[in-house]
């Protein structure tokens, strides 16, 4: 599967990437299609931000729909200086402030990481491209304004690469579950520089990200 935060970036998917896509669901607006690329079958389906809503809808389709390989495809600001504008970056771990996972965890330091074939698998396929990408640690935070004035330091302090809203919630259920997941994002603005990238932009560095995500699948199933 792969998960983009927006129902519609779903059906954008759907429509660009995935052959025979049939939409399987809208409850909530919150879109689904299923179809093939490349012979593989592929569903895809927004999960809403923040990592509540994406962990429902990453609960259900584990436990009720069998699946087995989830990709988020979702965009983040950019905190270290070493990202730019527009990478891809590879989430080998993400770390957060939600207690979502300490409390899976018994109060202790859950290490939400990757699946480790699907994140190799997809770092290979980019090599492979000439394909630049990070691999490294990401923020899932609860907040997209976030009221703690230090969470930037902290997070350069530590060489958080990115910020987002969902992939350590991902990641959690996807432990919990038994399954396989990975997070592909890019950059759609920096917290250091304050760039942010246009509507246009943010379109044709989504479907290179797309199409990383959906090769490095294929390549991890084979
Ligand atoms: N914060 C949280 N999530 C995000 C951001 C951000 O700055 N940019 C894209 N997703």
């Amino acid at each position: 599967m792969l998960l983009p935060g927006d129902p519609l970036r779903a059906k954008f998917i759907a429509e660009t990437f995935i052959e025979d896509a049939r939409e399987v669901t809208g409850v909530r607006g919150m879109l689904g299609f299923t179809g093939a690329y490349k012979g593989m079958p592929v569903t895809v389906m927004g999960t809403g931000m923040g990592i509540p809503s994406a962990s429902i809808y990453i609960t259900e389709l584990i436990r009720f729909y069998g699946v087995k390989r989830l990709v988020r495809v979702g965009s983040c600001g950019g905190i270290s200086t070493k990202v730019g504008m527009r990478d891809i970056i590879l989430a080998i771990g993400a770390n957060t402030e939600s207690g979502v996972n300490r409390s899976r965890y018994g109060g202790w330091d859950y290490a939400a990481t990757a699946d480790y074939r699907l994140l190799s698998a997809t770092v290979e396929v980019a090599d492979a491209a000439g394909q630049a990408v990070h691999v490294g640690n990401v923020h899932s935070s609860d907040s997209f304004y976030n009221p703690e004035p230090d969470a930037l330091a902290i997070w350069q302090r530590m060489n958080v690469l990115a910020v987002e809203m969902e992939a350590a919630g991902l990641y959690g259920v996807a432990a919990e579950e038994g399954v396989r997941a990975l997070a592909v994002l890019t950059v759609s603005d920096h917290l250091v520089t304050q760039e942010e990238t246009t509507s246009q932009e943010r379109e044709r560095t989504f479907g290179d990200m797309v199409t990383l995500a959906l090769e490095g699948l294929l390549a991890d199933r084979s």
